[in-house]
C-alpha cells in the first residue's frame, strides 16, 4: 500500500480540479489530482462552450490562455429571436467593454492538462474506489487505487471538485448540508455539425414549439441546441428529424437560418437546479459542479467552478503563507453569493425561453412580453449584458497570487 503526505488533495480533474491544481502550484502548493476517467474522456466530454470576460482574464493570468488566445471566438453581442424576429444585444456596448468568448471546455480541459503535466506534480486519471474520509480530523484521507496498488494519501485539505455524480459531497454526514433543487419540465436535445456558422453571435430561440440555441466551436463547426421532453431517448430522433425541428425553430421572418451540415455528435441533457449548502464539511471544500448545478441556458456552469476555486485558492494561499484561517471560513459564504446570482439567472433565462407542457396561455403571452421588454428597454438589456459577460468576482486575482 502507497502511503503518504500531500498538502492538497483534488477529487476530479474536469475545469474545477485542474483549474484550483494550477493555481495552488503557482503559489508553490502542493496537490494531487485523482480522476476516475481517462485522461481521452475528459478531453472528448462536449459540454460548455461560453466563458464570462472573467474566466478569459483568469485562464490568461494563470498564464494559460494561449489557445484561447489563437482559436477562441470573442462576442460582442448575442441575439434573442422570438417572433421570427432576431435582436441583437450588445453586450460589450452595454458593459463598457466586457464580451464573452466561445471556447469548448473540450479545450480549456486539454490546456489546463497539458500545463498540470508541464510541473509534473501528480494528475492520476483511471483512479479507482476513490474514497474520502476522516473529513472532520486535522488530515483527512484520500484513498484510491491506482496502477494496481493501493494508495491512502494523508492531506492538510481535499477538494471536493468531482462534478454532480462525485463522491465528495454524498461522503458529508447526513443533516450537514441543506439541498435546494428544481428540476425543469424539459431537456436539451444538442448536436455539434460540420457546418460553417451562420451567424458570428449566438441565437437564443423562444418559437411556439419550444426553445433552440444557435451556437459554434470554430469557423468550421455549429453547435445547436432544442428543447426536448426530459429523458427523451436520442434514438428517437433522426438526423434528418433533427434538422426540421431545428430550422422550424429557428428559421427567421428574414430567412436567416443556420447551416446544414453532417451531424459529428448528438446527446440529450437534463436540466436541473442545485444547490448544496454550506459548500464545506471539515477540511473537505466541494467547488464547481459538486455543490451547485445550473440549467445550460445562462452558460454559467464552467464560469461558477473558476469563480469556486478563485476563492479556494485565495483561502489556501493565506492559510500557508501566512496562517491565516479566516477566509477558508468564509470560502462557502463568499462563494454562495455568487452562485446564487448565478442561480437566478439562469433559473430567468430558462423560465423566459422555455415552453412549459403545462403552461397556459397566459404565461405564453407573459414570456413575450418579458422577451419584448428585454429587447426595447436599455435597462433590460443592461441588466442581461452585464449578467451574461458574467458578475464580478468577489475577490481580486492578486489576492490568489496573481498579478491582475
Ligand atoms: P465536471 O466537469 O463534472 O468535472 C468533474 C470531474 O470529476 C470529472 O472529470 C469526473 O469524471 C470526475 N469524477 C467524478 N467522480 C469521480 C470520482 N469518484 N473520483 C474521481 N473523479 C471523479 N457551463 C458554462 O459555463 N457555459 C456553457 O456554455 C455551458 N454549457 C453546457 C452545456 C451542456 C450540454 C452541459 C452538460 C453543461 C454545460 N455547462 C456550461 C456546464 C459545465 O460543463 C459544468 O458546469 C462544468 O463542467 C463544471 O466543472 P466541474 O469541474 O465542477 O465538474
Ligand atoms: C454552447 O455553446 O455549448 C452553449 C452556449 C450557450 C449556452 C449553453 C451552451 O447557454
Amino acid at each position: 500500500m502507497g502511503g503518504n503526505r500531500i498538502q492538497v488533495g483534488i477529487v476530479g480533474a474536469g475545469p474545477a480540479g485542474l483549474l484550483l491544481g494550477h493555481l495552488l502550484h503557482l503559489n508553490g502548493i502542493d496537490s494531487l489530482i485523482v480522476e476516475n476517467r481517462s485522461r481521452e474522456y475528459v478531453i472528448d466530454r462536449v459540454r460548455a462552450g461560453v466563458l464570462e470576460q472573467g474566466t478569459v482574464d483568469l485562464l490568461q493570468a494563470m498564464g494559460v490562455g494561449d489557445g484561447l488566445q489563437q482559436a477562441g471566438l470573442r462576442h460582442e453581442g448575442l441575439h434573442v429571436s422570438f417572433r421570427g424576429s432576431r435582436h441583437r444585444i450588445d453586450l460589450a456596448g452595454l458593459t463598457g467593454g466586457k464580451a464573452i468568448t466561445v471556447y469548448g471546455q473540450n479545450e480549456v480541459v486539454r490546456d489546463l492538462i497539458d500545463a498540470r503535466t508541464a510541473t509534473t506534480r501528480p494528475l492520476h486519471f483511471e483512479a479507482e474506489r476513490v474514497s474520502v474520509s476522516d473529513l472532520d480530523s486535522s488530515s483527512p484521507v484520500l484513498r484510491f487505487q491506482h496502477g494496481g496498488a493501493e494508495h491512502e494519501v494523508h492531506c492538510d485539505y481535499i477538494a471536493g471538485c468531482d462534478g454532480f455524480h462525485g463522491i465528495c459531497r454524498p461522503a458529508i454526514p447526513e443533516g450537514v448540508l441543506t439541498v435546494y433543487e428544481r428540476i425543469y419540465p424539459f431537456a436539451w436535445l444538442g448536436i455539434l455539425s460540420e457546418a460553417a456558422p451562420s451567424s458570428e453571435e449566438l441565437v437564443y430561440t423562444y418559437h411556439d414549439r419550444g426553445f433552440a440555441l444557435f451556437s459554434m466551436r470554430s469557423p468550421k463547426v455549429t453547435r445547436l441546441y432544442f428543447q426536448v421532453p426530459p429523458d427523451e431517448p436520442i434514438e428517437h430522433w433522426s438526423d434528418e428529424a433533427i434538422w426540421t425541428e431545428m430550422l422550424e425553430r429557428m428559421t427567421t421572418q428574414d430567412g436567416w437560418q443556420p447551416n446544414v451540415g453532417r451531424i459529428i455528435q448528438k446527446s440529450v441533457t437534463p436540466m436541473r437546479s442545485f444547490v448544496a449548502a454550506p459548500m464545506r464539511y471539515g477540511r473537505l471544500f466541494l467547488a464547481g459542479d459538486s455543490a451547485h448545478i445550473v440549467p445550460p441556458t445562462g452558460a454559467k456552469g464552467l464560469n461558477l467552478a473558476a469563480s469556486d476555486v478563485l476563492v479556494l485558492a485565495r483561502a489556501l494561499k493565506a492559510f500557508y503563507q501566512h496562517g491565516r484561517t479566516e477566509w477558508l471560513q468564509e470560502y462557502s459564504d463568499v462563494c454562495l453569493r455568487r452562485v446564487w446570482k448565478a442561480q437566478r439567472f439562469s433559473w430567468w433565462m430558462t423560465s423566459t425561453l422555455h415552453r412549459f407542457p403545462d403552461g397556459h396561455a397566459f404565461d405564453h403571452q407573459r414570456q413575450l412580453a418579458d422577451l419584448d421588454y428585454l429587447t426595447t428597454s436599455r435597462a433590460a438589456m443592461t441588466s442581461l449584458a452585464e449578467q451574461y459577460v458574467g458578475l464580478p468576482a468577489d475577490v481580486s486575482f492578486e489576492s490568489a497570487g496573481l498579478t491582475d
